[in-house]
């Protein structure tokens, strides 16, 4: 095999040119066109500015706005229907922003940033909560050394919140290609972006809202996700890679002999016959459909892992379909491209493409066949084993079209697959989000991917890729999933106990006292660490584990009602405390407390050892988790968390539904439901609908307004489009429990 180049060779053989010390504004060679206009999205002003070099026409179309259109006209009914823009007279943009072009490949973006000003979003990053005094790399790579200084990560979400007096505003700069954000370091209150593409870009500039309305304007261009099956909120258990069916089986018993709640048995790529997709392993899985049947009858869901590379092997259905049809990505010069992945050298489809989104969509029938519930996308920025990032950090211009691995087909034509790399695990994704769709329109689709682009949210939930059993992981994996959920993208998570090392008691513990309130919440590791099933420890761990998963499941409701609120105004789940405490200077420096929805404060023990830390709680009264006296908040508090405290606090005034346990979600419909109030006067909110199809877009849902005043509890119905299963309903109140009727 071709020994591959490390990424100083490839600078060096191709001559690109790379940074020097020298950071002067460079001459603006833009010789291109432009258009400028403003809308207002959701009540926020936009200004859009489209570019394009040179030769061409216009900008490229763009792949993240709602309607794939690159005239932006919104037309999904369910957000807006369409929007009139304006032509704008040219005038100073926020923040005095400015852009020009510097070479044929590179284009430069100004913008001050004043001392005060504080710096979200930006998808996925490997960052505190504020992004300023530093450079960000948006250009998708795949790989584990998660250490302070590391960049690129999986995903690019060119979208900064900019945070300045107490007012939000957005940059969102439309391009799949690799863009460099540097927010101020050199502490010169200033920030560029260098965006090195030969196509133009469309940025779109939100200025003057407050958090939740840039939230809900971002989301109104790039969509929002519909509401996740039920099932898909629950547990996720897996491994790389339990070897065969067997212990799959024995570790789903293990969950109901210990009464762990869990819905979710994942399958990493050792379930495939030499790590083929669309296949499944003779000797490990001999009786796949069999095997899924019995994790069901279990009542398990089974989500398995689809990675791009197509196995390069002449007998393989899969890899000689695709060259049939041409389906493969190709080098410059016409020839295959083949890349190195888990089954050796690999061809890689063009997701670009419509036809090739199709054709692998349909592919997914053999797990639909099989009874599989939900896929799972990795690899897929692509990642190519061996090999660095495919272009080198300190190149300042994008090599020519034969030297960017291999070529895809846009809408304009062909391209050097960097000018769009940000966009091929966002389109893998979309084609399994779409396959799923069509081959089981009644039920709602879970995909879950590593890589991703502005507006992924509308396909699959993510989770942040190959972290560690690291004290500092958990820690940062807070921050990490702030942004992501100001980046438009509510279905988040991180693995629960670190995916690689060895992770400990004490961690394994902490880490489920967080994981329980990500949105996407799954214990996964690394085949080369120690086990970290909830049981791999002792008693006390266990105990402690399965206390945080049940009190998981017992908040499904809320958290339900948590993805309905995004459904309607883009919110994230996890949530940072400005967002409902926006006047609170002391809230947003803070980024090791995040707020689960609008009641529940969580204030994680994220360090070795600790049992007791500081936690600052916004306004108003706060109730502990678990029970015990209620704390004033506008001030620190030193608090206490043992082991098996769930570390968090209720907002004085909610009314949280509770479900009674459950060990799956399985036995969501029938259980019954307490609705528990907090404090004299309280409001809470409850909705009801199928959990698993579309109905809820056709009014199948019921939604009540609940409240407590004066001693007595009511509820106000506000639609009425579901006929549920009848179940029991309680409020409880300061230690009184009563049956309760909902209104009609
Ligand atoms: C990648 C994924 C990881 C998975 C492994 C094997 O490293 O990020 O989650 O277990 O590949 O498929």
């Amino acid at each position: 095999m071709k020994q591959l180049e490390s990424p100083t060779d490839w600078l060096e053989a191709r001559k690109i040119k790379t940074r020097g010390r020298e950071e002067k504004r460079p001459e603006n060679v833009f010789a291109g066109g432009w258009t400028s206009d403003t809308t207002e999205v959701q009540g926020v002003p936009v200004t859009r500015i489209c570019a394009w070099p040179r030769g061409a026409e216009a900008a490229p179309v763009s792949f993240a706005l709602l309607e794939d259109t690159a005239t932006a006209q919104l037309g999904d009914g369910d957000v807006e229907e369409s929007l009139s823009w304006r032509k704008s007279v040219e005038e100073q943009l926020p923040f005095n922003l400015e852009w020009q072009q510097s070479s044929e490949c590179r284009w430069n973006f100004y913008f001050n940033l004043p001392a005060e000003a504080k710096c979200f979003g930006l998808g996925e990053r490997l960052s505190g909560f504020n992004l300023r005094g530093r450079v960000h790399t948006l250009f998708n790579y795949g790989d584990s050394t998660h250490v302070p200084n590391f960049d690129p990560m999986y995903k690019s979400i060119p979208f900064l919140i900019i945070r300045h007096q107490g007012r939000y505003h957005g940059i969102f700069l439309d391009s799949p290609a690799r863009q460099r954000w540097s927010l101020d370091v050199e502490l010169a209150e200033s920030a560029s972006v260098e965006l090195l593409s030969r196509r133009g870009w469309t940025l779109y500039m939100f200025s003057n809202a407050s958090l939740p309305d840039l939230l809900a304007a971002y989301t109104a261009l790039t969509g929002r996700s519909k509401l996740p099956p039920t099932w898909s909120l629950g547990h996720h258990q897996s491994r790389w890679s339990y070897p065969d069916d067997k212990t799959v089986l024995e570790v789903a018993q293990e969950f109901r002999a210990r009464k762990i709640p869990c819905d979710v048995i994942t399958l990493d790529i050792d379930y495939m016959d030499e790590y083929r997709v669309f296949t499944t392993s003779p000797e490990r899985f001999p009786n796949f459909r069999d095997t899924v049947a019995r994790l069901q009858d279990m009542n398990f869901r089974v989500v398995t892992i689809v990675d791009p590379g197509v196995k390069k092997d002449a007998k393989y259905f899969v890899y000689n379909d695709g060259r049939k049809h041409d389906y493969f990505c190709k080098k410059a010069d016409g020839k295959p491209f083949y890349g190195k992945v888990w089954p050796g050298q690999s061809v890689f489809p063009d997701f670009l493409r419509q036809d090739v989104r199709l054709w692998w969509a349909a592919l997914h029938g053999f797990f639909i066949e099989n009874g599989v519930n939900g896929i799972w996308n990795d690899m897929n920025e692509p990642c190519l084993l061996g090999q660095g990032c495919p272009l080198p950090l300190e190149a300042i211009e994008l090599p020519k079209e034969h030297h960017q691995l291999f070529i895809q087909h846009s809408p304009e034509g062909d391209v050097g697959h960097f000018e769009v790399r940000n966009l091929y695990g966002a389109q893998m994704s979309r084609a399994t989000y779409e396959g799923l769709r069509a081959l089981r329109p009644d039920e709602r689709p879970f995909v879950l991917t590593r890589s991703g682009y502005a507006g992924i949210q509308r396909y699959a939930a993510v989770w942040l890729g190959d972290n560690m059993s690291w004290w500092e992981h958990l820690a940062i994996s807070v921050p990490m999933l702030l942004n992501v959920g100001l980046s438009g993208v509510p279905f988040c998570g991180v693995d629960v106990g670190g995916f690689g090392d060895d992770c400990s008691p004490e961690l394994l513990a902490r880490w489920y006292a967080v994981g329980m309130f990500y949105p996407f919440f799954r214990n996964h590791c690394s085949k080369a660490g120690a086990e970290q099933e909830p049981w791999a420890f002792s008693p006390r761990v266990e105990d402690a584990i399965r206390h945080f998963v049940e009190t998981r499941y017992r908040l499904l409701p809320y958290i339900r009602a948590l993805f309905w609120e995004h459904v309607r105004t883009g919110a994230p789940v996890v949530r940072p405390m400005i967002w409902d405490y926006p006047e609170d200077h002391f809230a947003a420096e803070i980024d090791d407390q995040f707020l689960f929805g609008r009641d529940i404060l969580v204030t994680p023990v994220l360090k070795r050892g600790q049992t007791e830390r500081s936690v600052y709680l916004p306004e108003g009264l706060w109730h502990p988790f678990d029970g015990g006296k209620a704390l004033e908040g506008g001030r620190l508090h030193k608090v206490s968390f043992e082991l098996d405290d769930v570390p968090a606090f209720v907002r004085d005034g909610a009314i949280i539904p509770f479900v009674d346990q459950i060990q799956s979600t399985d036995e969501y419909e029938l259980t019954p439901i307490t609705f528990r109030i907090w404090g004299d006067k309280a409001i809470g909110l409850y909705l009801d609908d199928d959990g698993i199809s579309f109905e809820y877009e056709e009014d199948g849902y019921n939604e009540w307004l609940l409240r407590w005043e004066n001693g007595e509890f009511k509820s106000d119905l506000v639609n009425f489009g579901y006929i549920a299963p009848q179940r029991e309903y309680y409020f409880e109140h300061a230690g009184r429990k009563e049956r309760v009727s909902l209104s009609r």
